[in-house]
């Protein structure tokens, strides 16, 4: 299967099948100004050896798997070994991994002798459903995350789901609230395979439903100026809980606990629940209202006049709305009463 995206930039392909990796040298093509690998820690060797065999004369590199090292330390780091080996503007880096790969990898590669080739193998449910498409890279600074990037399209990204049999439940339950918010604001034939537990035969049509989805939107609003923030449904109060938790929950968790959050509607959010504890998420955390209000004021999407929100009203349909910040708090403590 494939998918292509057109961008200003440049229009790429998104190869997706089983046993893709193998075929990585062959769809990548030649790499005349150096080929730099680039993974953390916490991917398998298996899928790295895989990787750096078809490229013999590629620099791999190597650093500590978290969310913390996605900082400027190990950016730098990256682009002095870039520097040493050389590769040179005509050269390409490859980044194998999860989205903080992703991120750092495509950060390193728009910025190295102002952008060189960037390819995107994602290996976590999330990075291949969400962080592997759009053209945002970053790192985090200060303890404030993605604050510092840039966007930068891949030339191509190679998704193999057989990647996903080493990843843990937790993990692969994290790129599923992404696919399930997908569900929620655009596709109502997924949020029926989520409630009926079909998905589960079907991984790469679960993969490439959303990242038809995205697409769609990513080319109506590369900037993220109007329609993209849909996207952001259950992330309003997701950031905040992911702030407040302080690491304990991880990003999907926390979007799952913030689509429960933020809707309204009481016989939609029940089939919500419902489909989310199936897949072994949580769906609500027991932090101050006020402490979370506090940080989604502080959230670098919110202005002085409010918020803009995702509204589902019905499956598979989000819609912007903008709201004052006390309207935003009556949602979050209405069911609390
Ligand atoms: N650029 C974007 O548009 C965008 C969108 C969403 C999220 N993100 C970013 O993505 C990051 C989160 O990505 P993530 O959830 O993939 O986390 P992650 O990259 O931290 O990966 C989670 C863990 O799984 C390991 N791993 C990766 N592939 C594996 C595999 N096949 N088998 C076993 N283990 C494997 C990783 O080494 C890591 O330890 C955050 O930094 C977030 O900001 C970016
Ligand atoms: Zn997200």
């Amino acid at each position: 299967m494939e998918i292509t995206v057109r961008t200003r930039e440049r229009t790429y392909p998104i190869t997706i099948a089983r046993g893709a990796l193998k075929r990585a040298a062959e769809l990548i093509g030649p790499c005349e100004g150096g080929a730099f690998i680039l993974t953390d820690s916490g991917v398998p060797r298996c899928w790295v050896d895989e990787l750096s065999a078809q490229f013999p004369r590629a620099s791999v590199h190597v650093f500590n798997a978290s969310e913390r090292a996605k900082n400027i330390g190990t950016y730098t780091e990256v682009l002095e070994h870039m520097a040493a080996c050389p590769i040179r503007r005509s050269g390409t880096l490859i980044a194998l991994g999860g989205g903080v790969v992703g991120d750092l990898g495509g950060f390193a590669a728009a910025t190295y002798m102002r952008g060189i080739r960037y390819v995107g193998i994602p290996t976590t449910l999330l990075a291949q459903i969400d962080s592997s498409i759009g053209g945002k890279t970053a790192v985090n600074l200060g303890g404030i995350k993605n604050i510092v990037g840039a966007f930068h399209q891949p030339s191509m990204v190679i998704i193999d789901p057989d990647t996903l049999s080493t990843l843990p439940k937790r993990q692969l339950a994290n790129g599923l609230a992404e696919a399930i918010k997908t569900a929620m604001i655009g596709d109502a034939a997924l949020f029926a395979a989520f409630e009926d537990g079909t998905w589960k035969n079907d991984i790469q049509g679960v993969i490439t439903a959303c990242l038809q989805y995205k697409r769609s939107i990513v080319e109506q609003d590369e900037d993220e100026q109007g329609i993209r923030r849909i996207l952001n449904f259950g992330h309003t109060f997701g950031h905040a809980f992911e702030s407040a938790s302080g690491g304990e929950y991880l990003h999907g968790e926390c979007v799952a606990m913030g689509m429960v959050a933020i809707l309204e509607n009481d016989e939609i959010r029940r089939r919500l629940e419902k489909v989310l504890c199936a897949v072994g998420l949580p769906v609500s955390c027991a932090y101050e209202p006020r402490r979370i209000m506090e940080l989604v004021s502080a959230d670098k999407k919110a202005s002085a006049d409010g918020v803009t929100i995702v509204r589902v009203d019905e499956i598979g349909r989000g819609e912007l709305r903008t709201v004052s910040y006390g309207e935003l708090e009556r949602i979050l403590t209405r069911r609390a009463g």
